[in-house]
């Protein structure tokens, strides 16, 4: 016989009480909520709404990966960005998804990928040109351009005019601002409505896919062949070998700026900020990095074997992983570790509190890298920057690649000092760095 374990719950009122601090910065309410109440709890936030917050990696696992069939995602992935983004790979659900999946995990392949390394690192380089040595700048707008400029590069090689890339990355932007503004204040809805805010945003989704129709049109048009992602989004097919659609295409591109964008250079400037506060390991990439280049310049080969640098990034996005929430909802009634959760429980895992749980890890608050000598998978249980099971991000490798080579060519001429005293971070849809503030010192 089961014994049925009660829920531990935090009352609408305690959910009230710091609704302020909470509009701020979340995560030290749950940290508080978690510590008091242990790993599974129920935060109350209306009379008839609750959801669940979790920090056991086994429930995690459970969830995306064992009984992955019984969950969804929520809401906020599956319609509120929808409205902007369209139904593609990370929005959509059920027999679509998977069919998204099938036909677009070729083009994220590690030999399709080796095809768009010299273009990151080529822009890459020219992003780097505004970083003047021994003046303090803020890092992350730098690089939130150097992370978009590679998405895009690496989607549309040359063809696309730089006026209308800018316009694209505008867009994108000022519709996640919107989106972040929406699930923070649902109740200003009405406001958006009638003030014609959510109509002006809506828009300018309009106008980004009128822009990459156009770019679309013009490649099959030119029967140039670029070997870039657009390439490969225009040649793949379906079991039936039938392609996308366009207005299919124009979604998955839509989403690969916004999954790939923001996410990346979150990561990147928490990296260059924990770098700055320990340059013994610039050292060591800058040490590897010249070892590897005395050998080769094949960029495939410096990112495979930039092992330190790879550490570096992995435990970065351990204490700041940039998708900190992952959320799902059952279908069916489940039931874990003698809990039960009624069908459409709102369930959201906080990837944040799993990666610096004092029992799954040691030092949890403190940065060190050479945990992850063995590499990520020794911690697949239990570390989850990209997810995990069959939505684990397709973007990944991408990520990781675009990410070796921009802090191994910055390190390799530059010495990083802060400009800041501790990392500041501001938890919105991902989580975002709030003070880069980092000095560039040419190195001799
Ligand atoms: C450091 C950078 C990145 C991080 C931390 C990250 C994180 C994640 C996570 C956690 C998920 C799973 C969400 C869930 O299960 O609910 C995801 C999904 C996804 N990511 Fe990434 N991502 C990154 C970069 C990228 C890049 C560069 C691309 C594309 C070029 C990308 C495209 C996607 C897509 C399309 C999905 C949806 C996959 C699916 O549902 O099948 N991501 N990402």
């Amino acid at each position: 016989m089961r014994t049925e374990k009660q829920i531990p719950t935090v009352p609408l009122n305690r959910f009230i009480k710091h609704s302020l601090e909470i509009l701020k910065n979340p995560l030290p309410f749950h940290r508080k909520n978690f510590n008091e109440k242990g790993d599974v709890f129920r935060l109350k936030i209306g009379f008839k709404n609750e959801v669940f917050f979790i920090r056991d990696s086994k429930f995690a696992q459970y969830v995306l990966q064992k009984n992955q069939r019984n969950y969804v995602k929520s809401k906020i992935q599956t319609e509120d960005l929808v409205k902007y983004v369209g139904e593609g790979l990370l929005t959509s659900e059920g027999e679509k998804w998977k069919k998204q999946r099938k036909m677009l995990q070729p083009a994220f392949h590690k030999k399709q990928l080796e095809n768009l390394l010299n273009g990151m690192q080529d822009t890459i380089i020219s992003e780097y040109a505004c970083i003047e040595s021994n003046k303090t700048i803020d890092l992350f707008p730098v690089l939130n351009d150097l992370a978009f400029q590679t998405v895009v590069k690496s989607l549309f090689t040359k063809a696309a005019s730089g006026k209308d890339m800018e316009r694209l990355q505008f867009i994108t932007e000022a519709n996640q601002r919107m989106l972040v503004k929406e699930l923070r204040q649902p109740y200003l809805a009405w406001w958006f409505n009638i003030s014609g805010t959510l109509k002006k945003h809506l828009e300018l989704s309009k106008e980004a896919r009128t822009i990459l129709k156009g770019i679309v049109e013009e490649r099959k048009v030119s029967g140039k062949r670029y070997d870039d992602l657009l390439d490969m989004l225009l040649e793949t097919r379906y079991d039936d070998g039938k392609g996308m659609t366009e207005e299919q295409l124009i979604d998955e591109i839509l989403i690969i700026f916004t999954a790939g964008h923001e996410t990346t250079s979150n990561a990147l400037t928490f990296t260059f900020q924990l770098l700055a506060m320990h340059p013994e390991w610039q050292d060591k990439i800058c040490k590897e990095h010249s070892k590897i280049k005395e050998q080769t310049d094949d960029l495939m080969t410096l990112v495979m074997s930039s092992k330190v640098c790879q550490q570096v990034i992995e435990e970065s996005m351990r204490l700041y992983p940039p998708a900190y929430f992952i959320d799902r909802v059952n279908i069916a009634e489940d039931h874990f570790d003698g809990m039960t959760f009624e069908p459409g429980s709102n369930l959201l895992f906080s990837v944040y509190e799993m990666h610096r749980h004092p029992d799954l890890w040691q030092q949890p608050e403190s940065f060190l890298p050479e945990r992850f000598s063995e590499g990520g998978r020794q911690f697949s249980s239990q570390y989850f920057p990209f997810g995990a099971g069959p939505r684990k991000c397709i973007g990944n490798n991408f990520a990781m690649f675009e990410m070796i080579i921009a802090i191994s060519e910055l390190i390799s001429k530059y010495k990083i000092l802060p400009g800041f005293e501790t990392i500041e971070i501001t938890p919105l849809i991902t989580l975002k760095p709030k003070n880069a503030f980092l000095k560039f010192e040419e190195r001799p």
